[in-house]
């Protein structure tokens, strides 16, 4: 006979849901609860079970071996029809599970007392119970410890409940941040390429007007990278002292073609033309946003340590790091580069003449840096930049 079912039997089956826990794995919370009760009210068996749709299922067991019974021959099916404690004193006596399966076979129950573990919105989740093999009754003290521990095990499986629900919101919201910072990482990526493409172009008019200029930039700025990188700059000022370097002399699409190729020596006045390129160079891509820190280069990439280069005139630190960078790579490669009055130096003429120029043009801990930079280095990141030819590829794209 299929034992009777709550009134609100529906909602009840979807409340035990809501915690989750059938088929889950003993906990040591509710093994306790089941062996205090065992201790207490001194019966060989204790069972903590959740109350399913056919079946009690075993949370905690002790004194008990089976995982779960059928719900029509559970003793527990009656307890969870009512919000108070089921006491059998003897099985055999009560007509209700004289002839219980339980009973007249293994595992021969005879005594039997259960609390149903009530949650907040009244629902019987399922039951703490005791049980014996001989007929006996509570005491009033044992009673009101199973009530107890029956409230105590609510309580342990709301707590559960809870932090099942924090930490499935917990990995929702982590799995929603990494969605959006892979959406970040993509989007960041579009904007470097357009950066870099917006560099490739300006770097592109630069060659149309001047070649020698645009080669000379290429290898300045892969000189810059590693003398900075030896200086110890990283991340995002590494990437806008390569990108100040590579449009250092930008300025000079400013400059009239009778100077800019003037054969002979400049007058006073055609140099004065001539040094405004540094300026023309900050104000062409100063006003673009990513390349604002990149134009402090171009506007400050002819100052020399003293202060007697110009635009400004600035000294010692006042000039920043990446146009003192770029001043010791600029005369490496002057140095090291035909020019049409007379050949390449060799780069040891360079190193002795950046040495002596320490303190006086450039910055004596750039220059330390750069001293530490092996010549193999320097020939391999030259003949680098010669071999990738126009492509502009000294101008890194990001991986
Ligand atoms: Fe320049």
């Amino acid at each position: 006979m299929r034992s009777p079912l709550p009134a609100n039997e529906v909602e009840r089956l979807r409340a035990v849901e809501s915690y989750g826990i059938l088929d889950t794995p003993p906990e040591k919370i509710f093994d306790d609860l089941a062996r205090i009760a065992a201790s207490i009210c001194g019966t060989e068996v204790a069972l903590v079970s959740i109350m399913d749709k056919d079946r009690q299922w075993f949370k905690a067991k002790i004194g008990w071996v089976i995982k779960e019974t059928p719900r029509e021959v559970a003793f527990c099916s009656h307890t969870v029809l009512s919000s108070e404690i089921m006491i059998v004193p003897d099985a055999l006596e009560d007509e209700r599970f004289a002839d219980n399966p339980l009973v007249t076979q293994k595992p021969h129950i005879r005594f039997y007392a259960g609390m149903p573990l009530i949650n907040t919105d009244g629902h019987a989740l399922g039951t703490i119970c005791v049980i014996d093999h001989e007929p006996r009754r509570l005491t009033a003290a044992q009673e009101v410890a199973l009530r107890v521990l029956a409230t105590s095990a609510v309580g342990h499986l709301e707590l559960r409940k809870a932090h099942r629900l924090l930490k499935t919101q917990a990995e929702r919201l982590e799995e929603e941040v990494r969605q959006r910072t892979r959406q970040l990482e993509v989007a960041k990526r579009r904007i470097e390429m357009s950066y870099d493409d917006t560099l490739r172009a300006l770097g592109a008019a630069l060659d149309m007007r001047d070649n020698e200029t645009a080669g000379h930039s290429r290898r300045v700025t892969a000189y810059c990278l590693q003398i900075a990188k030896a200086v110890g700059v990283q991340g995002d000022e590494l990437k806008n002292i390569e990108r100040g370097s590579y449009l250092h002399d930008i300025g000079k699409i400013g400059i009239p073609d009778a100077i800019l190729f003037k054969p002979a020596k400049l007058t006073e006045e055609e140099r004065k033309v001539m040094e405004s390129h540094a300026r023309i160079g900050y104000d062409l891509v100063g006003s673009i946003a990513f390349l604002s820190p990149a134009a402090q280069i171009a506007l400050t990439h002819q100052e020399r340590y003293d202060g007697t280069g110009y635009p400004q005139g600035l000294a010692g630190k006042e000039i920043p790091l990446g146009a003192r960078i770029f001043a010791v790579a600029d005369t490496l490669d002057a140095m090291t580069s035909d020019r049409p009055y007379r050949r390449a130096l060799p780069l040891e003429a360079a190193r002795e003449e950046i040495k002596r120029e320490s303190g006086r043009q450039f910055d004596p801990e750039v220059v330390r840096a750069f001293l530490s930079i092996p010549e193999e280095v320097l020939i391999g990141i030259r003949a680098g930049v010669e071999n990738r030819g126009n492509n502009l590829e000294s101008v890194e794209r990001e991986p």
